[in-house]
């Protein structure tokens, strides 16, 4: 046995992604390349990702990020064993546009298709990274997703609990233009918050409720109330207030992420605490997170950034999973908007 080279694509959000991974028989991953055309730029003068632009864009640029993902891992298409790709969840029109590459590649070559649920991509990138085993606990943790799994197999994800409105990173988001800082706000709040008091206390949602469920739009309300007190106070907003507020926010979600996650953990035996998505990046929340995993005594890992947020690897790294559990699409393979796990 060879084992397995797989093409991924992934184009559910604003990144068009292409790379090329090959999983040894021993099961041991390996990363040829790995290309994320951002569209930042595209959308920074709207404050968020407009669909229909995201969509365009994806559908001018995939071809490019697969060729370039090619020639970078020095792999001809017809080299590779099969191509994966994200069917969802995501925007529709950015989904659509990489399946509908996925498909012609997979046509003209005769390469098996296979479609891959974004949040699994996530969930399965410890494996890859740090060979973890099953069952482990994730905690996927982005802009637009926050919830707890538990991963019992390539294609055996349980759902223990997650936010019942935002996700956590657009809490960042909205903070930031809340107070003036520029986006993406989590990295802009996490600086801010490194020279702020954690003053006021503001609540912690859901904390006195039994469960894994989380909500984070009332702490982003509670920033607005703060804020607009202290400017009614001090005719405007001081720059050590403003990084109070930052600390203080930080440390509301820090400990809601921190409890939850402990509950998780006691719910019962795993073999790793893996955290994914771009507010994984956040160093105080990843280090209230790692003492949790030390208390339970599970060792914490955490996908290095680039693996950690939205990539094509991790699609194709899923791909070769569900390959070897004999899984695969055909040219009926659908894009879908909505795909819980
Ligand atoms: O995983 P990601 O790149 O994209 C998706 O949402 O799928 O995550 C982006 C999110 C943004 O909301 C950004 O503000 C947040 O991750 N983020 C952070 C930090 N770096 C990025 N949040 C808190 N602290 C950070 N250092
Ligand atoms: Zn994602």
């Amino acid at each position: 046995a060879q084992g397995l080279t797989i093409l991924g694509l992934e184009s559910s959000c604003d990144d068009t992604a292409a790379a090329v991974i090959r999983r040894a028989p021993d099961g041991t991953g390996a990363i040829l390349s790995n290309v994320v055309l951002r569209q930042d730029d595209l959308h920074a003068a709207f404050g968020g990702v407009v669909p229909e632009i995201a969509a365009r864009a994806h559908a001018e640029k995939i071809d490019i990020a697969v060729g370039q993902a090619l020639s970078d891992a020095g792999v001809a298409l017809r080299d590779c064993d099969a191509i994966a790709v994200t069917a969802g969840p995501g925007l529709i029109g950015g989904v659509l546009a990489g399946v509908m590459c996925a498909k012609g590649l997979s046509a003209a070559t005769g390469l098996p298709l296979i479609g891959v649920n974004h949040l699994a991509g996530h969930a399965l990138t410890p494996r890859l990274t740090d060979r973890l085993v099953f069952p482990y606990l994730m905690l996927l943790v982005s802009g637009g997703h926050c919830q707890f799994l538990r991963v019992d197999g390539a294609d055996d994800f349980t759902r223990l609990g997650g936010t019942i409105d935002d996700a956590p990173g657009e809490a960042f988001d909205k903070v930031a233009r809340l107070l003036g800082l520029p986006q993406p706000g989590g990295p802009a709040v996490e600086a801010e918050a490194e020279t702020g008091m954690e003053t006021p206390r503001l609540p912690r949602p859901l904390l006195d409720r039994p469960g894994c469920d989380m909500s984070f739009s009332g702490l982003k309300t509670a920033v607005l109330r703060a804020r607009d007190r202290i400017v009614e106070e001090h005719g405007g907003l001081p720059r050590a207030a403003r990084a109070d507020l930052c600390a203080a926010f930080q440390a509301a979600v820090r400990d809601v992420l921190a409890e939850k996650s402990r509950r998780a953990l006691s719910l019962g035996p795993v073999t790793a605490f893996a955290v994914a998505g771009g507010v994984a990046a956040n160093g105080a929340l990843r280090a209230a997170l790692r003492d949790v995993a030390d208390a339970a005594g599970v060792p914490f890992v955490a996908p290095p950034l680039a693996l950690c947020t939205d990539n094509a690897a991790m699609i194709a790294w899923a791909g070769a999973e569900r390959l070897i559990l004999g899984q695969r699409d055909d040219l009926t393979l659908a894009a879908r908007p909505r795909w819980p796990l």
